[in-house]
């Protein structure tokens, strides 16, 4: 019998001794098998309508929200519709890890900002396929529902913000990328899917509570420059390209309308305008974003209304608790059409039938199982995200530390002894969680620990500096390991401040007095840091964000040198005054008079830039022979895609030639720049990337970088799509080390008409 644990409320070991309440229909020989849903030869619309026939009102409303009942009349099971997944198989209401095997343990890889950071597709579509297939077992063995709220893909655009690490980073196109690979991964590239993603927040949501102003009520005002060409283009990715199984409308509102209730998002641009209504999929909303519609957003005045508006409006299942929904009230006032109820059931079963729920012995991923978790592959994939992600920020020839038989070590600091601070937010239960301290000793270092402080904590009440002073004494080599706590960078604890926490900055201090080679490892978020680049003590920094179950393997095999570096920054990292210029709330990205503008494209004074990151060797990296001038007309009548942004522009050869001592990976990072399109001038934007790997020492190699219209367009102030004519100038890598000048000639082509949003309410 399975058991239900209470997952994520710290309860481990509590089993409620209830059957476990999520199951597959019975399509073999149960009370639904002589329904036409479980007909594999029908489409999903007609099986999902057949299933939605069967149901009564009082059913239907018992499956609206995401604790579906079921209805066991007809033999439909109960279906909880909140599972997740962000950077493994992870705690949430759906799904559960017993104490013992099976399906304890899944395998934890690196939190996304640092996935992102090896600025390589196809690696995140690995994870995703070894996430999806981990999932897909828990579902197949009745641990989990079937749907997935994974990937998070909102732009990180404030270094503020709390949950900014769980996203692929602040730039548009490198978040979209990572959502394209990272979704094909985890629903696989068969008619079935393995699980069904959820792109979320829709839309706007980069901030939880700050300053008095929480996303719950929050209204984001765009532009629709912004919302084209930043806010919204990951989810352009996700729907009309990807054709993800399921998006989930934000907390937030936008443009005055909350994002469950807003047509414009919700049907204009996402099911009208990226097609995303053929395909078989639904809308969830955030977890009491429907209660938020009236009583935070005081859009309409009670939470019937609201519940009715946004089913209404396109949501098709409601994540409230049973406490906070009134989907009886909005019924019973006559607020809310058996039609739209049906139309929202009919969307999350044809979603379900997607991944095969209805299917029963003949779904296509049904044999998947615990032999299929925590595979040595997977473990392997793990390690590798690490070292692939991994970014150097520092290095004065000290990294990697080249040791000699006996060498000791010093590892000082918060984590570097602690396997609960490398595994990040929103996580399950890895199967082990390797600390650097644990990694060294395994590698036959002699190692003298000592423990660091973490945030909050004052010079006042020191009880670290002795011990850490101590162990660095009697050690050749210091380690510190620092940065910051996830208990502090979490969901809806947004920071005040980016500055290195002064008790950490004084025990580096002390550190750095004895003139030893020191090394930073930084955990967490960006910080600012300046004084750790400018003092003279301080060799070497790498970032390594919360880097998942062998972060303390990974980071070894950096620092000893048995691998090389070659993460990039996905985000920028500003000064600490950054926070004093400009409030986490402010949504527009271009400078102005009084802020200074967002992200690597519109603010220039980054402490270290977006695509920072240095190597242990020295790369030589050269442009090959690209066309001079192309003709935009010709261009677009040689497309023919549905969709002509999404049409191949000339590809772009990159030469590399290692010139160093040691075998290394190198990203290539290809921006565009120029005096084209819409001001404010200059701009710099992210046009392709791609990864080279093992480049021997005397190698090249040579990597043909693929782009799109798409890539190369801007946005103009209604948010088209625009080719522009002109001189676009190409740089190499930052900071730049190679560029060329080609011409786009002709006229300005739209290749997407933004849609016209309502006259504002
Ligand atoms: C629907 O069926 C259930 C039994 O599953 C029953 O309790 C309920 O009263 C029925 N509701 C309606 C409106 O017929
Ligand atoms: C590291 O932590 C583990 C688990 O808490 C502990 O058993 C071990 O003694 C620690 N190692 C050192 C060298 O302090
Ligand atoms: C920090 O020090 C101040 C006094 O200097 C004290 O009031 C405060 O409680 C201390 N905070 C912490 C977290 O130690
Ligand atoms: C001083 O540090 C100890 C141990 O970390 C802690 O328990 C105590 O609350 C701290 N005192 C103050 C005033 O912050
Ligand atoms: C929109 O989706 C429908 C149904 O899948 C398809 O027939 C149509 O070609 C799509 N339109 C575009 C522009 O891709």
């Amino acid at each position: 019998m399975h058991l239900r644990i209470l997952a994520g409320a710290g309860l481990v070991g509590l089993a409620l001794a209830q059957p476990y309440p999520y199951e597959f229909p019975d399509c073999g020989d149960g009370i639904i098998s002589s329904n036409p849903v479980c007909d594999r030869s029908l489409p999903p619309s007609e099986r999902a309508a057949a299933m939605v026939e069967a149901m009564n009102v009082t059913e239907k409303l018992a499956n609206l929200v995401r604790s579906a009942q079921g209805a066991a009349r007809i033999g439909l099971p109960r279906y909880n519709a909140w599972n997740e997944a962000l950077h493994g198989v992870a705690y949430a209401p759906g799904l559960n890890f017993p104490q013992s095997p099976p399906f304890n343990a899944a395998t934890s890889f690196p939190m996304p900002v640092l996935l992102a950071a090896a600025f390589d597709d196809d690696l995140i579509e690995k994870v995703g396929v070894v996430i999806g297939t981990e999932a897909r077992a828990w579902a197949n063995h009745g641990y989990s529902g079937l749907t997935y709220w994974t990937p998070n893909v909102n732009t990180f655009k404030d270094p503020r913000w709390g949950r900014g690490s769980e996203t692929p980073g602040e730039d548009a196109l490198r978040v979209s990328r990572y959502a394209g690979a990272m979704i094909r991964g985890l629903e696989g590239d068969k008619a079935e899917r393995r699980i069904v993603a959820t792109c979320k927040h829709f839309a706007g949501n980069d901030f939880e509570d700050w300053n008095g102003v929480s996303r719950h009520d929050f209204d984001a005002r765009l532009t629709l420059q912004d919302m084209a060409e930043y806010y919204l283009l990951p989810f352009q990715q996700c729907a009309r390209d990807s054709k993800v199984g399921s998006f989930m409308c934000a907390y937030n509102a936008v443009n005055g309308v909350p994002s469950c209730a807003n047509d414009y998002l919700m049907g204009t641009i996402l099911r009208e305008h990226w097609n995303w209504t053929e395909t078989n999929n639904y809308i969830t909303s955030d977890c009491e974003a429907v209660l938020d519609v009236s009583a935070n957003h005081h859009y309409v005045e009670t939470n019937a209304e609201g519940t009715a508006i946004c089913f209404i409006r396109g949501m098709d299942n409601s994540c409230e608790y049973e406490s906070t929904s009134d989907i009886p009230g909005a019924w019973n006032q006559g607020l809310l059409p058996e039609e739209v109820i049906d139309r929202a059931l009919r969307r999350t079963y044809e979603t379900l039938i997607s991944a095969g729920y209805f299917d029963g012995d003949s779904s296509e991923y049904l044999s998947l199982g615990w032999a299929d978790v925590n595979t040595p592959e997977a473990q392997e994939l793990a390690l590798q995200t690490v070292l692939d992600g991994t970014v150097l920020l520092k290095n004065d020839g000290t990294l990697p530390l080249e040791l000699e038989e006996g060498a000791t070590l010093a590892m000082v600091g918060f984590w570097a002894n602690d396997s609960s601070k490398i595994i990040g937010g929103y996580s399950g239960r890895p199967p082990y969680a390797r600390t650097p301290v644990w990694a060294a000793q395994q590698m036959g270092y002699k190692v003298n620990v000592a423990t660091g402080p973490i945030l909050q904590q004052n010079c006042t009440n020191d009880t670290w500096t002795e011990a850490a002073l101590e162990a660095a004494r009697k050690s050749d080599y210091i380690l510190y390991f620092g940065g910051i706590d996830t208990s502090a960078a979490g969901e809806t604890l947004d920071r005040y401040d980016i500055d290195w926490p002064r008790a950490q900055r004084a025990l580096l201090k002390a550190l750095s007095k004895l003139n030893k080679p020191l090394v930073v490892v930084q955990l967490g978020d960006q910080l600012d840091n300046t004084p750790l680049l400018r003092a003279e003590g301080i060799n070497s920094i790498l970032w390594t964000s919360w880097p998942g179950q062998d972060g303390g393997p990974g980071i070894m095999q950096l620092i000893t040198g048995a691998k090389s570096p070659a993460g990039r920054l996905p985000v920028t990292q500003y000064p600490a005054s950054y926070v004093n210029d400009i409030p986490i709330t402010e949504m527009s990205l271009r400078p102005t008079s009084e802020t200074p503008g967002r992200t690597y494209r519109w603010y220039a004074d980054a402490v270290q830039p977006f695509g920072y990151g240095l190597h242990y060797t020295e790369f030589k990296p050269t442009f090959a022979e690209f066309p001079s001038s192309i003709s935009i007309q010709e261009l677009v009548a040689g497309c023919d895609n549905a969709y002509p942004d999404t049409c191949a522009f000339p590809p772009l050869t990159v030469q590399v030639a290692n010139d160093g001592s040691r075998t290394s990976d190198y990203v290539a990072l290809v921006f565009l720049a120029g005096e084209y399109g819409p001001a404010p001038y200059p701009f710099k934007t992210l046009a392709t990337y791609g990864r080279l790997r093992d480049i021997a020492a005397g190698e090249e190699a040579t990597a043909e970088l693929a782009w799109t219209f798409g890539d190369v367009a801007r946005r103009d102030e209604d948010g088209n799509t625009v080719l522009y004519p002109g001189t676009y100038t190409v740089l190499l890598d930052e900071p730049t080390v190679a560029t060329f000048e080609f011409e786009l000639t002709g006229e300005a082509e739209i290749l997407d008409h933004w849609p016209a949003p309502p006259t504002e309410e």
